[in-house]
């Protein structure tokens, strides 16, 4: 017995549930969350296109003290505010043709429900657990602090208005209550410590069941190592509570402490998923309970895998649900090689860049950089604008233009019964099998890749072929037909594999065509078949647009979005932190998006001059430090410097006046407790006494020059 086709596709058919990561209700969507939606929305259309029931949901994060607060600053209520930011950001996504099936709100009924009965499930199973702990409390605010809510100075190095969990100046991490002379960053008053009884998710009961989904899960391998690491360091109580005021939902039986917004944001996802299936008559259970054979998918960034790889699993656990199939994290977005910028105009929201320019431009250029790994990926402006001209417009597009305008005017929009070059058309279609793979493994770069190396062969056949000449000649009008005809169908199959990126093009293709562009179209050929008058498919990138979506992004955004914005997780951050303060961003796997390697125009900007010490002396109660004040250019009546540096273990102050040594001339002044520091001077050596500054004639024996 044979299998009609339709029972063929039945028994292959998937039920496929797809989430990103819910974006904070306090500010606008910018590329760097525009990286994680086209990712994911280029997965799902894949998946649709290949006839899988795949539904994506997503929804604004709402709950939390930022939230609160930003509500406040706004003279607002918390739930205005949502609502408005709400509609904003599916704006910005429909903008970007980001195809949800449902967009929520973790502040949704649906959501409060399943809240609740994760939380009673958790708690008659025994794992959640009180604990008494003491926090810093605004006395006049009348709040608890958030770490990022108390700023103070550094107890290690002393450098003042730090955040509260992590020095910028020297790396180190602490706990808030360790900062020296904290005050509150809500109202500036000094925190004082107050007791409060808070719940704890009894993470660490969970840990065998971590490693075995660890190992059996299709998690990438930077995230399995990243979850042994974890492992090793032992998992601690999760605390899931916070006293009022706070914008979110009341644990039940305990009346004045909320769920904290990071245990209700995932169950946001089911929340959103629900609301859908309410209104589609979807069977939610069939996606959710313990033994469900459909597929669930988290799409997220670096800085949150912790949540999403071990609290997030041990929920659903713990209440009975079935876990992810997978988790799958992406790196940052970098622009021009570093992080966004408010004043370089790389602080790119995606209302600005839908002002200036084709979104498609923006999902072909990260789907032709993305891989399946946990890189940061660079959005390089200049290269941006090449490489869409490059590849979309002088390749795949340029193959239409080339040959539709022939089958127009000569042939009556009719394509040819023959196909002129068999081998290459069997090339193009056989093709499909492996770029569908590289989209499964969201290894998008590699299909781009391919794809592209099709259209070079397409354009060098029409290039050999030259149907411009053989026009002239009236008996060559079969050939040109031919050739054109097969050009155009090797364009609608690359539109077929494009179709996941390029939705709007795709679409536009296919009036233009006369046909649907489905996948296994890919199978096919056109002939004898009519096509439409050609009409410009795509614009070339102007780069004269993207300085002008450059220049409106200097500044044109609130504190609280630049501080989000420049959120840098501190580099010795401790797994440990995570789990206490909750710091949404203190992921020990985030590290800082740009990499430590700098570009020679980085290090271009570095003014090292030759400088002359006039002075050096001690500094009371400082064990490390000298006062410098150096001549620069070595000239003693010019301009003078004063620096400290780290140097008296290796010099005595009488020691180092009349020597040279090589300053670091436009480092921006920094306070410090003894006076400001105006600049830094370099040193080499082991350190301890072998640390050396230039005498009067190393530098001139070493032939070295600085200007
Ligand atoms: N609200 C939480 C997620 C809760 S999911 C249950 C959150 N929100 S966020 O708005 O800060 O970030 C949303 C997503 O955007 C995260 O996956 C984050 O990694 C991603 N990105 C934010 N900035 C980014 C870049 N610069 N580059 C790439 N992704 C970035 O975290
Ligand atoms: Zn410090």
């Amino acid at each position: 017995m044979s299998l009609s086709k339709s029972s063929v596709q039945a028994a292959d058919k998937r039920k496929i549930l797809v989430t990103c990561a819910l974006p904070y209700a306090n500010g606008s969507i910018h590329l760097g969350h525009l990286l994680e939606h086209i990712q994911t929305d280029i997965w799902v259309r894949f998946q649709r296109m290949r006839g899988h029931e795949t539904y994506f949901v997503c929804a604004d994060d709402a709950h939390g003290t930022p939230i609160m607060l930003k509500s406040q600053e706004l003279g607002v209520t918390p739930e205005e505010m949502i609502a408005a930011v709400r509609e904003e950001h599916m704006a910005d996504f429909a903008g970007f043709h980001i195809s949800y099936d449902n967009y929520h709100s973790t502040h949704s009924d649906e959501n409060k429900a399943f809240a609740e009965e994760i939380y009673n499930r958790l708690h008659a199973n025994g794992h959640i657990k009180t604990r008494t702990i003491s926090q810093l409390y605004d006395p006049e605010k009348g709040m608890f602090l958030p770490d990022r809510f108390v700023k103070g100075t550094c107890p290690k190095c002393k450098s003042e208005d730090q955040n509260g969990d992590s020095c910028d100046n020297c790396g180190e991490t602490y706990s808030p209550t360790e900062v020296l002379n904290p005050r509150s960053v809500v109202s500036g008053a000094t925190p004082v410590l107050r007791d409060s009884e808070h719940y704890f998710f009894d993470l660490p009961a969970f840990g065998d069941m971590l490693q075995e989904w660890t190992r059996s899960g299709s998690l990438q391998e930077e995230m399995a190592n990243k979850l042994a690491e974890w492992f090793e360091q032992g998992l601690k109580q999760w605390d899931i509570s916070r006293d009022a005021p706070y914008f979110g939902f009341e644990i039940p039986n305990a009346p004045g402490k909320y769920f904290y917004v990071w245990l209700d944001a995932p169950i946001g996802y089911m929340g959103s998923f629900k609301n859908l299936c309410d209104e589609k008559g979807i069977d939610f259970d069939a996606f959710w309970q313990l033994d469900s054979e459909a597929e669930l998918y988290h799409f997220i960034g670096k800085d949150i895998i912790y949540f999403h790889s071990l609290f997030w699993p041990a929920m659903l656990e713990g209440a009975g649900y079935r876990k992810p199939t997978s988790v799958y994290a992406h790196g940052f977005v970098t622009v021009n090689g570093a992080k966004m910028s408010k004043s370089k105009g790389t602080f790119i929201k995606g209302r600005t860049y839908l002002e200036h320019l084709n979104p498609e431009y923006l999902r072909y250029y990260y789907a032709a950089k993305l891989t399946s790994r946990i890189d940061d990926l660079d959005l390089n402006l200049e290269d941006f604008a090449q490489r869409v001209n490059s590849d979309l417009v002088g390749k795949v597009v340029n193959i239409a233009s080339r040959c539709a305008s022939f089958i127009t005017k000569r042939f009556d929009g009719m394509l040819s019964t023959n196909i002129d070059n068999q081998a290459l058309a069997d090339e193009v279609m056989a093709a499909g099998d492996s770029i569908a793979a590289h989209y499964e493994a969201r290894d998008f770069s590699r299909g781009m890749r391919e794809i592209m190396a099709l259209a070079d062969k397409v354009n060098e056949y029409i290039a050999i072929k030259e149907p411009w000449q053989l026009v002239k000649d009236e008996t060559k009008q079969q050939e040109v037909q031919d050739i054109c005809s097969l050009g155009i169908n090797m364009f609608r199959t690359l539109m077929i594999y494009l179709k996941p990126v390029l939705p709007v093009l795709a679409d536009s293709t296919a009036q233009f065509l006369n046909d649907e562009l489905i996948w296994e179209g890919h199978k096919t050929l056109l002939t004898d078949h009519k096509i439409n008058k050609f009409k410009a498919l795509l614009q070339r990138v102007d780069m004269d647009k993207v300085n002008a979506m450059t220049d409106a992004s200097k500044d044109n955004m609130s504190p609280t979005q630049a501080a989000d914005a420049e959120k840098k997780p501190a580099k010795k951050a401790k797994a440990q932190k995570v789990v206490d303060n909750s710091a949404a961003l203190a992921d020990p796997l985030a590290a800082d998006p740009i990499s430590d390697e700098i570009q020679f125009e980085d290090f271009a900007k570095i003014d090292l001059r030759i400088a002359k010490i006039i002075n050096a002396e001690h500094v009371e109660k400082a064990d490390k430090l000298l006062r410098l004040t150096l001549a620069l250019d070595d000239k003693e009546n010019g301009e003078t410097r004063q620096v400290f540096a780290g140097i008296k273990s290796a010099y005595q102050p009488e020691d180092l006046i009349g020597k040279h040594t090589v300053m670091v001339a436009n480092l921006a002044p920094r306070k410090m407790r003894f006076g400001m520091s105006e600049g830094m001077v370099l040193a080499a050596g082991p350190g301890g006494k072998d640390l050396w500054i230039l005498n009067p004639d190393d530098g001139a024996q070493a032939g070295m020059r600085v200007k």
